[in-house]
């Protein structure tokens, strides 16, 4: 037991009797457990399932209150010696705390007295934006919206409170941070990702794996974090869910590995599966990525896990085994530890038999095996699985409402301003209208309290819809239209309009994700497009909010709509944020971690080569989204001046020096993310117009003036070459910050 735990519980006036089983297994003592395990009890720890298996109820269709079967249990424990189950009947709806607390505590005390090996069950959840499974959590804006922050220690402290709250329910191993890079627009887990860049979504992958699990998972406000989904899960050539990816290896390693890279050397103890395939091998089955390149190259020591039912679908999607028997066979042989099944046996039935008959050699389970027995000890799960109630004063509190509140001000992007139509005046009459003013379903999306995140008879009380926020600042100044009416129909009285000098227009996209989420377009609807005209008509400012999962297109109706801001899935303090930013008591200050296309078929990101930039006309200009990477607007308006770097000459060992000066010319606070990109003006594999490099965020008081100072290795300019290696080439360089520029050059 830890100081740390010691000092908390004797804190609390517990003894460590109270709540300590037994004592941690050293190295040498999990080597001993493994020798005396039989095939099955390692199968079993290898087998996951989901707890609809264990609960009463049917798998996806457990009975509420939810409760533990001790028969399927038996089963479980007894027969089968499963070492972990995760979710919550397939994510069909969130529990109290102490509901939870209870089904893990039962858990626990089955296993023990069912599983005579005494090792304890590895519990793990989705909490990707808080411990959204858990009612009354904090729910934070989703990764997307996190990463539009430009705020990593802001990032961080989030995920801390999500490990706090998640570890508050007696879960211990959380299947978040998604590392998987966010450049393909289409994707139904867009807002899931840390955007499209890989300079910004590796930092954003460090605070999130720093702040889940601190220096010890031991520690009980802490969990271990999982990497996912490895690998090139995102960038599938259709943009819908776990439908192929084609790409060559240099492409994988340059932009859909560094992330993985990053969170491995930031000490992530997990990692899952992409379901999906790349170059026709799906990834479960395919041992370069799993064995050569994670274990081999990488040197990941932790636990692999499949994604849900991955191993059968091997046989049922992809059809690259005959029969579930091979299936089995080539995951494992690939490399997997863990297999979420989720919701039968079958996986360790077949592979006992794989075992018996000798094609998977028992050493193979040992390697698996160990990883997880060394897993659940650091986590400290010999010891003690769920703590006291008490430990937790801080779940759900204002405290954490509060960093929530504080991620979804800094994430909000504010895209377009004309005629300073925002900040609102107190004197200005508003209507508020659109489908995402009413339900904070719209706020948080997809992962809250069910999978799906669309069963409003979830929604946590007393947190603010976008137009109850918007009433809260502008009293009697602001009339919302009742969501009972159309906007569309042509009956809906347009004198409700008429007495508004200002309308905001709340635009959301139902909350879906993975396959349910899944479209053919990125258009709004008909429907929306033509409300926007018919407002429009009216000759009224509109303000668009946009609480999109991914960028949805706007072209059409540009001209039509005076701001527009863009909130992402901000959480259930959004509406809050929101309506502080639309009256100026917050200052906006997110900047898009994704380029804004502009039209449907011209997905090009910021970081795009040369040749894309060249018009029909032979002109460079055919770069052209709606909005940059990196783009949104403050009330401050901030100028650059006197950049200066240390060296014009460096070795490819080097560390630089870049300034620059940044002032705030407006009256009003104000808070700037300072950007530093790169240009390799010539390379052996053809370079980037431009390369997010370094970045900081700032606040300046009225009229304030700051020097930024940053220190970048030479190394940052390296790219993976012809050969696969990551190399730095000789050459001239560009810096640029905002409109400044500077040449060096890397001998
Ligand atoms: C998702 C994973 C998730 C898992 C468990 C899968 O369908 O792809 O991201 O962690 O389910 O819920």
């Amino acid at each position: 037991m830890t100081r740390f735990l010691r000092y908390t519980l004797f804190c609390l006036g517990l003894t460590s009797m109270q709540v300590v089983s037994a004592q941690s297994p050293s190295d040498r003592d999990i080597e001993r457990m493994l020798r005396g395990m039989s095939v099955k009890e390692k199968v079993g720890q290898m087998t996951q399932i989901d707890l609809g298996v264990i609960g009463r109820g049917v798998p996806c269709a457990l009975q509420h209150p939810v409760s533990l079967d001790t028969a399927k249990c038996r089963i479980a424990f007894q027969q089968y010696r499963v070492g972990s189950v995760l979710n919550v009947g397939c994510g069909s709806g969130a529990l109290y705390r102490q509901e939870w607390a209870t089904i893990l505590q039962g858990i626990h005390q089955l296993n023990q007295s069912m599983n005579t090996s005494g090792i304890p069950i590895l519990y793990g959840i989705d909490a990707i934006h808080g411990a959204n499974y858990t009612k009354g959590a904090t729910l934070f804006p989703q990764p997307l919206a996190q990463a539009a922050t430009w705020n990593s220690g802001l990032v961080k402290q989030a995920h801390e409170v999500c490990a706090y709250e998640v570890r508050a329910t007696g879960i211990p191993w959380n299947f978040s941070p998604v590392l998987d890079l966010g450049r393909q627009p289409l994707w139904s887990r867009f807002f899931e990702t840390f955007g499209e860049d890989v300079y910004l979504a590796k930092t954003m992958s460090r605070s999130a794996i720093e702040g889940y699990q601190g220096n010890d998972i031991q520690n009980p406000f802490k969990v271990a974090a999982c990497m996912k989904h490895f690998l090139g899960y995102s960038n599938s050539v259709s943009g819908r869910d776990r439908t192929p990816a084609s790409m060559d290896e240099r492409t994988l390693r340059e932009y859909y590995l560094p992330t993985f890279e990053e969170a491995i050397a930031a000490g992530a103890h997990t990692i899952m599966i992409n379901s999906g395939e790349i170059n026709g091998t799906p990834v479960h089955a395919n041992a370069d990525i799993l064995t050569d390149l994670l274990r081999n190259e990488l040197q990941f020591k932790g636990v692999a896990v499949t994604d849900w039912e991955d191993v059968y679908k091997l046989v049922d999607l992809h059809r690259v085994a005959a029969n579930r028997k091979e299936a089995v066979y080539m995951a494992v042989m690939a490399g997997i530890d863990l297999c979420m099944t989720p919701n039968d046996f079958e996986f360790a039935d077949l592979l006992i038999e794989l075992v018996e008959e000798g094609r998977i050699p028992e050493a193979r389970l040992d390697l698996s095996v160990r990883r997880l027995l060394i897993l659940k000890r650091n986590l400290g799960l010999f010891e003690q699985t769920v703590f006291p109630s008490e430990m937790y004063p801080l779940f759900g509190s204002k405290q954490h409402a509060d960093i929530a509140y504080q991620t979804a001000a800094e994430a909000i992007t504010l895209l377009k301003n004309e005629n300073n139509v925002l900040p609102l005046q107190t004197n200005d009459n508003i209507v508020v209208c659109g489908n995402a003013a009413y339900s904070t379903i719209y706020l948080n999306g997809a992962w809250t309290h069910t999978w799906q995140g669309t069963d409003a008879s979830y929604v946590n009380p007393g947190k603010l819809t976008i137009a109850e926020a918007i009433q809260a600042q502008g009293n009697n100044k602001v009339f919302v239209i009742p969501s009972s009416q159309n906007l569309n129909s042509d009956a809906l009285d347009m004198s409700l309009f008429r007495q508004a000098n200002k309308i905001i227009l709340c635009l959301g996209e139902t909350p879906s994700t993975e396959v349910p989420g899944n479209i053919n377009d990125l258009h709004l609807s008909n429907n929306e497009y033509a409300l926007i005209h018919r407002l429009h008509a009216l000759g009224k400012p509109i303000i668009l909010v946009c609480a999109f999962n991914r960028p949805r297109l706007l072209e059409p109706i540009i001209n039509k709509v005076s701001a527009i801001v863009y909130t992402y899935w901000s959480g259930d303090e959004g509406g809050c944020a929101l309506a502080d930013i639309l009256y100026g008591k917050v200052n906006p200050s997110g900047k898009l971690p994704f380029t804004y296309p502009r039209y449907a078929n011209a997905f090009v990101h910021y970081d795009r080569k040369r040749t894309e930039d060249l018009d029909t006309d032979f002109s460079m200009k055919a770069y052209n989204p709606l909005f940059d990477f990196g783009y949104g607007l403050s009330y401050s308006n901030f100028t650059y001046s006197n950049m200066q770097i240390s060296d014009t000459v460096l070795g490819t060992n080097g560390t630089i020096e870049v300034r620059v000066r940044v002032k705030n010319n407006s009256q009003r606070v104000g808070k700037e993310v300072v950007q530093l990109y790169y240009n390799d003006l010539v390379a052996s594999i053809t370079p980037s117009v431009k390369k997010l490099m370094a970045y900081e965020k700032i606040e300046l008081k009225p009229m304030e003036e700051k020097e930024v100072r940053f220190e970048c290795k030479v190394a940052q300019f390296s790219f993976i070459n012809k050969e696969l290696e990551r190399t730095t080439e000789p050459g001239f360089i560009e810096l640029m910050i905002h409109e400044n520029k500077q040449r060096i050059y890397v001998q």
